[in-house]
């Protein structure tokens, strides 16, 4: 069957006081409206429609890439009824349509394939939940014998139905003919007088249509985003799922409140990882690595991959690279795009790399720049050592073969090859070739002057 989603994301979100939309508010590293369309996008045979009216343009160009959506035009906010109502003409007459809001990021998937079997089976279904305070919400009305009879808005509610704590997620899925049957008989003549898409369910029921419901049991599923406050509070509770997930896979947490994905983050077993460390992009670490205090491990859109035993030591930055295993980096590591680090490699405290492959048992251990550079197993680069990899236009390539020595405070100016075993004298500026095996030296020769007196004071 046909499903159409119908995501709403027209309003403009005055409580977020922000110059960008609503929807664009970020959740773990991804805007709301990318986790909706994400989750919807899992539904099979199911065509995306977007409902845009604030900063429409700002949203579309997020989703550039994404030629497959509808993108519905709400040029007036008169209500979430005449919001579905911009969209439906474009929805599948043989299908059912599921309502989303662009602000409730966490639904997930199976509560909404489940919905969508009710709505099959019923024509209308509805994704409820039970609150501790339900204020705001619009009230789930049930008769005697529990079926559902109306959804009325907090604004309109009397005072017994106000304590109902049964509200609406503002989920729900429908069959496509009935919302176009229905939308037209809307009326606006409520308390903030709009066109409440709720009001179909009493429309519905008029027409003797059984409403179906799933209760939802995971609050976190239903919350929607309306100030940062609540942003901040759904983006802890997101975390705390994530923290929750790995520690279940066997991964140690120092503290399961105090780390952050925003992407993926893949742990095998005996992965330890210690306070405040931030993953982005799709992050994957082998059995028994070690995250040290404060690290910052990927970048959006970017891969890291870190092999087994590898320990990573506080305050490094990894933004794109792939680690082998029984590697040491940090503390204070920068490693930049795109690094390839070979099995038993050492980065050490304050070195940065760039594009940069580095074979097994290479060691760079203090205060270096090594760009666009290839090192050779067992290599030992000296602290202070510089590859001078950018002459004002062009990029160019050092290369450190296999076993050479590079003394320390040297500049390796590029292109240039140190070769096989060879050694750079400390404080070296390096511009031609160095031969296998040879000894090169390339700094001011020492001068002793005996009987020098130093200057005195006037
Ligand atoms: C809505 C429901 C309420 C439910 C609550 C759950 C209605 C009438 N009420 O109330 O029963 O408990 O959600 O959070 O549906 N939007 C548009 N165009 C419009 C109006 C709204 O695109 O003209 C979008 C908003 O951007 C938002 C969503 O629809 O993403 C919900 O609108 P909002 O005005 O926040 O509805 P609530 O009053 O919260
Ligand atoms: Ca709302």
């Amino acid at each position: 069957m046909d499903i159409d989603v119908v995501i709403l994301a027209a309003g403009k979100g005055s409580r977020m006081k922000s110059a960008k939309p609503k929807v664009l508010q970020t959740l773990a590293g991804k805007s709301l409206l990318a986790h909706v369309l994400e989750t919807a996008r899992t539904i099979d045979n199911a065509k995306q429609h977007v409902v845009i009216g604030h900063e429409a343009e700002q949203i579309k160009q997020c989703f550039v890439e994404q030629g497959d959506i509808h993108w519905a035009m709400q040029t007036e906010q008169l209500g979430t009824g005449h919001a579905v109502a911009q969209a439906v003409d474009q929805c599948s007459d043989r299908g059912i349509t599921l309502v989303l809001y662009g602000d409730v990021p966490l639904v997930a998937k199976e509560t909404l394939t489940a919905l969508i079997k009710q709505a099959q089976a019923h024509e209308v279904a509805l994704l409820t939940v039970k609150l501790d305070n339900p204020t705001g919400y619009g009230r789930i009305v049930r008769d005697q014998e529990q079926a559902i009879t109306a959804i009325v808005e907090q604004k309109d509610a009397n005072a017994e139905q106000l304590k109902i704590s049964e509200v609406n997620s503002g989920i729900l899925a429908l069959n496509t003919a009935l919302v176009k049957q229905l939308i037209p008989e809307l009326k606006n003549n409520n308390a903030q007088g709009e066109y409440y898409l709720t009001d179909i369910i009493a429309l519905a029921k008029a027409q003797s249509k059984h409403i179906a419901s799933i209760v939802c049991t995971d609050e976190i599923e239903v919350q929607g985003v309306n100030d940062k406050k609540q942003l901040a509070q759904l983006e802890r509770a997101y975390q705390a799922k994530l923290a929750d997930k790995l520690l279940e896979q066997g991964v140690s947490l120092a503290d399961p409140k105090r780390i952050d994905i925003r992407g993926s983050l893949n742990a095998s077993m005996d992965v330890f990882i210690d306070v405040n460390c931030v993953f982005q992009g799709d992050v994957s670490l082998g059995e028994n690595v070690s995250i040290a205090a404060n690290c910052v491990i990927g970048e959006p859109g970017k891969t890291v991959v870190i092999g087994a035993n590898t320990q990573i030591k506080a305050n490094s930055v990894i933004e794109q690279a792939s680690i082998g295993s029984n590697c040491m980096i940090g503390p204070y590591a920068r490693i930049r795009p795109t690094t390839i680090l070979a099995n038993n490699s050492k980065i050490g405290n304050f070195v940065e790399t760039k594009n940069a492959n580095i074979a097994d048992g290479a060691k760079v251990n203090h205060l270096s720049y090594v760009g666009d550079v290839e090192i050779g197993a067992n290599a030992n680069i000296g602290a202070g050592t510089i590859t001078c990899n950018y002459d004002g236009v062009n990029k160019h390539k050092t290369e450190i073969a296999e076993g050479a020595f590079i003394g320390s405070n040297s500049s390796l100016v590029a292109p240039v090859r140190v070769g096989i075993g060879a050694t750079v004298g400390a404080g070296s500026t390096i511009t031609s070739n160095v031969a296998d095996e040879q000894l090169a030296v390339a700094r001011g020769k020492q001068r002793t002057i005996s009987g020098w007196k130093k200057p005195e004071k006037k």
